[in-house]
């Protein structure tokens, strides 16, 4: 019997047994009450409030300039959503790197008032300062490693990572850290397959891939993505299950006919 059909709520614990049993761990992103609350009912195990709302929901090009406070709507609109899944909420840049102090008051501030069951942050020495201190207040943290978009403009290109053997063997080390200190699990993006699937291998803690391939514990992908309402973005990981932009563009211009022909309203969808 699977551990996700037995299960009424899912908790980090949770998670550690899906992997102990072998069950992949399935993870999409929400950023809204609606979608959150379909996601939820689907089955999902995990939400990430994924700080790719800046790209998806505001139209930005890079993740950078989400705000804390932004990042805190979206979280709060998804947990008054949900009733079983996990729900983890990204850190946005400039919130966590460089002081760890201000690390843990921006976790406190996503946890008091989004009502969250834990963060996620990007990186793996260069901000374990901050992933402990955090970890010391009792809120659970995701790493997130490989291709890490709030460094965008560090690597100028979001080519796969990792190809190379000391980005390779940074990466297991960071991982390794990332482990030790605490964390309940971590995300790898768009690195090679291999690498996933061996640091799946040598940690305890799940590690759920985008564009790592098959051999991690389990996969994440942008709602938005996967549902096909956005078009232009089509990496070799990405399957898309749908196609909802023409469903959408479909629909509206429907409506605009009936309008136009005065097709819509109809007697019976007026009052008297
Ligand atoms: O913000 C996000 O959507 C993410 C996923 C790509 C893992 O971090």
């Amino acid at each position: 019997m699977s551990v996700h059909k037995e299960i009424k709520r899912v908790t980090t614990h949770v998670l550690s047994e899906m992997k102990l049993q072998g069950e992949k761990i399935s993870m999409l992103t929400s950023y809204d009450y609606s979608m959150a609350k379909l996601v939820d009912q689907a089955g999902i195990d995990v939400i990430l409030v994924g700080d790719s709302a800046a790209n998806v929901m505001a139209g930005h090009e890079t993740t950078l300039p989400i705000t804390l406070d932004q990042m805190i709507y979206h979280g709060k609109s998804v947990v008054k959503a949900v009733t079983r899944c996990l729900v983890v909420v990204d850190m946005p840049f400039g919130t966590y790197q460089g002081n760890s102090l201000e690390a843990l008051n921006s976790a406190i501030k996503i946890m008091k008032i989004t009502h969250a069951d834990a963060v996620k942050l990007e990186g793996g020495s260069e901000v374990i300062e901050s992933v402990q201190r955090i970890l010391s207040a009792g809120i659970p943290v995701m790493g997130h490693l490989g291709l890490m978009p709030q460094s965008i403009n560090r690597y100028g290109t979001y080519v796969v990572r990792a190809k190379e053997e000391d980005e390779a063997n940074k990466l297991l080390k960071d991982a390794k850290l990332l482990e030790e200190a605490g964390c309940f699990a971590i995300v790898l993006e768009k690195i090679p397959a291999s690498l996933g699937t061996k640091v799946a291998k040598e940690l305890k803690i799940p590690i759920i891939g985008i564009g790592a391939g098959g051999g991690v514990d389990g996969q994440v992908l942008v709602i938005h993505d996967m549902l096909g309402i956005t078009q232009e973005f089509s990496p070799r990981f990405l399957r898309r299950y749908h196609n909802l932009a023409a469903e959408i563009k479909g629909a509206v211009g429907h409506y605009i006919k009936d309008v136009k022909s005065k097709d819509f309203p109809n007697e019976k969808e007026q009052y008297e």
